[in-house]
């Protein structure tokens, strides 16, 4: 059974409950500036598990292109990979636990052949805001029991860490209105032997490699408040979304993923077009594998290696690719990118009409790889090549502030660095980092994104309206005056300013009435990065006394305010409806401090 197998079986038995297939979203999302990839079949359904009525009904099923770069440290082990296919089913206020319990069971033992000896499940075993689901634990045991199984050997209950979801995570770092709620896993057991490493008794949710999550059905039934306690939704849901690429490895009981039939050829041309045995070298060829999938996924959106947002998850995966591909041996990407479109080419017919631009690509930015290396080699010849004869040659102990000049201005990882054959001092760039992320931190970059409270749509709203009072602040009072502070949450904006009298009403009321004006003309915000030279020079408000800071993040609305900002925001200011200041103080040491509500 092949993986484009799995997706025809699990898609035909749902529609034969009564889904509609509803379409592979984008994996780089439309419209949501509040994150760079799609990541679970869920993201896109938000406002329908709300309670917007969806257009193809209540009963929904699909596979969904995800790719969560959280993940990006743990690939090299055999079951993580950044890039993965969601198949994913949800009913919206429809069937509950009583249906999809047993029908993912039935999916898995009748339809994928999987032995239900090889089954163990989990439930959420209750906390102070929701009880433990003895629902979902009934059902379960009614199930096991069915086929001759001890239920008390096969249901496990876990907390929040385990048996929760929302897409911000556990429930105290779930903003207001998000939507989440219990869940239930299904483990299934390669019965390989338990490694004490990972603590005395093995248990589903243990690392040790014994058991893989397949499936995951979300019981999104409650909602967060304001004030932190939860309330159930006006409608139940089932959020379901199981990894096609375990589900594979189960289904040939392949502990390793990488050895499923999936992964394999990608492997072996890996193995063939470097110096490497998967055998000796499995975590760099994970590495290799990985990176590569998600890049070519990622490039056949249409995104670019960049410094910025998507560009720059795509160039760190490319990178660190050919990082692992080039100490491999490896010269030669095209026919390893070659069996990758192979493996996807069914399921993804775009990665065959964008084969020459996605190649193209890659190659364009192994090139500006192998030169930003050439350029970090040339920098450290001039410092320290005398002392070494004029060459460099073997290993070179260059300083932690020259290593870490090398990542800041060259964009080298520390791993890359010592590639290169230079060693540093490792706590001593740690240092380096810390100072570095201290000035950022100082700077009006970090301290506008700091200000965030969350990303929630209230406080983007907030966040926008703050550039725009900014502005109106510095048209009203004079350019000598600039933000100092700022700290938004869904309630209010806090926005403090350098200016030591008290404003008068009238103030208040030109400042209002100009970010009203604003926000009547709705003007597209967007942004752009740029040379920290450059944003000086075209008028970019900010605080630009970043010692390492080369390129800047400059937010422009319409061509009224343009500042040196992380974001994110609104993308037009129309969707701030309206602003008013409701509070003014004075704060001490010349500055003042206004309250204000957008929205
Ligand atoms: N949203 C859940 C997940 O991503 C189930 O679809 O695991």
């Amino acid at each position: 059974m092949t993986a484009k197998d799995i997706i025809e079986k699990y898609i035909s038995f749902f529609e034969k409950r009564g889904h509609k297939r509803i379409p592979n979203a984008s994996l780089v999302p439309e419209n949501d500036p509040t994150t760079l990839f799609t990541s679970s079949g869920m993201q896109p359904l938000v406002p329908y598990l709300l309670g917007e009525p969806h257009p193809s009904g209540k009963r929904l099923v699909n596979v969904q292109n995800s790719f969560r770069a959280q993940d990006i440290d743990e690939i090299g082990d055999n079951r993580h990979t950044t890039f993965f296919r969601m198949l994913g089913n949800w009913s919206l206020d429809d069937y509950f636990k009583k249906e999809q319990l047993p029908w993912f069971f039935e999916l898995l033992t009748k339809e994928l052949g999987l032995s239900p000896k090889k089954l163990y499940v989990t439930v959420f075993e209750g906390n102070k805001d929701v009880p433990k689901d003895s629902e979902s634990a009934n059902i379960w045991k009614e199930i096991f029991e069915s086929v001759g199984l001890d239920p008390k050997e096969r249901i496990s209950y876990y907390g929040v860490d385990k048996n929760w979801w929302s897409r911000a995570g556990v429930p105290e770092n779930m903003p207001a209105n998000e939507p989440g709620g219990p869940d239930s896993e299904v483990f299934y057991d390669f019965g390989t032997p338990h490694d004490k490493k990972f603590g005395e008794k093995c248990h589903p949710n243990c690392n040790c490699g014994r058991f893989l999550e397949i499936g995951n059905s979300v019981f999104m039934e409650y909602q967060k408040q304001k004030d932190g306690s939860f309330k159930k939704l006006p409608q139940k849901n089932v959020d379901f979304g199981g990894g096609l690429e375990r589900l594979l490895a189960a289904v040939e009981n392949k502990s390793d993923m990488f050895q499923t039939s999936l992964f394999s050829p990608i492997i072996k041309a890996i193995g063939q077009h470097t110096d490497a045995t998967y055998k000796n070298h499995s975590k760099q060829i994970r590495i290799i594998a990985d990176h590569f999938i998600a890049g070519i996924l990622i490039a056949s959106n249409g995104v670019s290696p960049s410094n910025k947002e998507q560009g720059y998850i795509l160039r760190r995966l490319l990178r660190r690719g050919f990082e692992n591909l080039h100490n491999l041996g490896g010269n030669n990407i095209v026919p390893i990118v070659e069996s990758i479109i192979d493996q996807y080419k069914e399921t993804d017919p775009n990665l065959v009409k964008n084969f020459e631009k996605v190649k193209y690509t890659i190659l364009e930015e192994e090139k500006a790889y192998l030169e930003t290396l050439e350029n970090a080699k040339s920098f450290i010849r001039k410092k320290y090549g005398t002392r070494v004869g004029g060459e460099l040659k073997g290993v070179v102990e260059i300083s932690a502030q020259d290593a870490f000049q090398l990542y800041s201005t060259h964009g080298l990882f520390p791993t890359q660095i010592e590639n290169l054959g230079f060693i540093f001092d490792k706590q001593a760039f740690a240092q380096e980092m810390e100072k570095h992320q201290e000035l950022s931190r100082k700077g009006s970059g970090q301290k506008f994104k700091g200000g965030l409270a969350d990303h929630s749509e209230k406080t983007i709203m907030g966040h926008t309206a703050t550039h725009l009072m900014h502005q109106a602040i510095r048209d009203i009072l004079g350019n000598h005056v600039y933000q100092t502070g700022s700290n938004i949450t869904t309630k209010r904006i806090r926005f403090d300013f350098n200016y030591d009298k008290k404003l008068t009403d009238d103030e208040i009321k030109k400042v209002e009435d100009t970010v009203n004006e604003k926000i009547n003309e709705n003007l597209k915000v967007h942004f752009e990065m740029m040379p920290l030279k450059k944003a000086k020079e075209i008028g970019a408000i900010g605080l630009f006394d970043e010692k390492y800071q080369e390129n800047v993040k400059v937010y422009f609305i319409g061509d009224y305010s343009k500042e040196f900002c992380g974001g994110p925001h609104v993308d037009f200011t129309s969707k701030l409806k309206q602003f008013k200041i409701i509070k003014q103080d004075n704060i001490g040491k010349g500055q003042r401090r206004l309250y204000s509500i957008a929205g």
